[in-house]
């Protein structure tokens, strides 16, 4: 099957490295760059080229940004293309419009590597929600957040140190501030929120940074047996649903507080399944990739199958569903998540958030 790859950037150049090296299944005819950039026979510069090609199956959305990213992905499902993206903020951005364009012409659009790295939540999420109401998904969601949270809390070092490193290591974002600010995680919950709901989620919710988290609060929860962990949080009940993003308290024997590094958990709870963790890396040009590669042979395998997830527009956003204690400065108070990111962000304080029946 001949695809063609958006991008060259970390997990592009892993994706590609592993078609041509080991998966007889693709043959990788393009690969889009930015002009000047082709080094190769197959690397263009001119998106048409892809759209008009009737050999392309799959437009593979490796891009980094927004915009060009949302555009191209538009532009090849109108073209009677499958998709497959890794990138998270073009995704959330056009969710709705995107997942009716698949639907209306009955093509995929794959999005695993979107989430949590190579971490299988999206396709466990679909498959789950066949079978169960699921009423809730959390996540360490961010590699970069979790490396600097996981050795400020194992070795005791300081934030900008492991941000550095972290950025060394090609976790983070070009810009990080969308990984420690929340962006990069309001993304992800949101997309996976709509995938476990099946429906259209809010673009207004509760989403609070890590960035003032320091050592010495850090120390001070250690002291009560707990750590924080940054996260993507989701609820459910019947079609109310309430998400946030938001530094949360767990207690420091939990596996959570022992995801370690640039590793992930997307935490399920369905009706029927009970709790689910799944765990992986989260970020990494490799992990990344092959959560690509799978989406690639789920679209291959299933051509012909119209794709079995719809989402609607029945949902309605209830931020009472997300209550708990937060610990807001030097202050505990009980609240929905809403109302304590409210008064963190009026303050300028660290926000960490004890979620109220999250057992752990
Ligand atoms: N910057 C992201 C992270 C990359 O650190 O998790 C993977 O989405």
């Amino acid at each position: 099957m001949k695809i063609a790859v958006l991008g060259y950037g970390g997990v592009a150049q892993a994706f590609c490295k592993y078609i041509d090296e080991r998966d007889e299944e693709f043959e990788i005819k393009y690969i889009l760059r930015r002009p000047g950039k082709a080094t190769e026979p197959r690397m263009i510069e001119d998106i048409n080229q892809i759209l008009t090609d009737n050999e392309i199956m799959i437009v593979v959305d490796l891009l980094g940004g927004l915009d060009a990213s949302y555009q191209y992905m538009r532009q090849a499902l109108a073209a009677r293309k499958h998709v497959v993206t890794a990138n998270k903020a073009a995704l959330c951005y056009g969710f709705e419009e995107l997942t009716t364009l698949a639907d209306k012409g009955r093509l995929q659009l794959r999005y695993e590597a979107t989430c949590g790295g190579t971490v299988p939540i999206v396709a466990e999420l679909i498959s789950l929600s066949r079978c169960n109401e699921i009423d809730s998904v959390f996540g360490i969601l961010n590699g970069t957040t979790n490396f600097i949270l996981y050795k400020m809390f194992k070795e005791r070092a300081e934030f900008s140190d492991m941000l550095k490193e972290a950025q060394r290591l090609g976790y983070a974002e070009a810009d990080p501030t969308s990984d420690i600010g929340g962006f990069d995680v309001s993304n992800k919950i949101s997309i996976l929120s709509a995938s476990a709901y099946r429906g259209y989620i809010t673009k207004q919710f509760p989403v609070y940074g890590m960035d003032k988290i320091t050592k010495r609060l850090m120390d001070g929860f250690a002291v009560t047996g707990k750590t924080i962990k940054y996260m993507g949080v989701s609820k459910r009940c019947g079609n109310r649903y309430a998400l946030g993003v938001v530094p949360v308290v767990v207690n420091a024997g939990s596996i959570e507080a022992n995801v370690p590094l640039n590793y992930n958990m997307g935490i399920i709870h369905g009706d029927n399944c009970g709790d689910i963790k799944l765990y992986g890396q989260g970020a990494g040009g490799r992990p990344t990739a092959d959560a690509v590669v799978r989406d690639c042979h789920t679209v291959k395998e299933t051509i012909n199958v119209v794709p079995d997830y719809i989402f609607t527009n029945d949902l309605v956003y209830d931020p009472d569903l997300l209550t708990g204690t937060g610990y807001v400065g030097q202050e505990a108070i009980h609240g929905s998540l809403e109302h304590l990111v409210a008064i963190a962000k009026d303050r300028e304080v660290a926000l960490a958030f004890e979620i109220d029946g999250y057992i752990n």
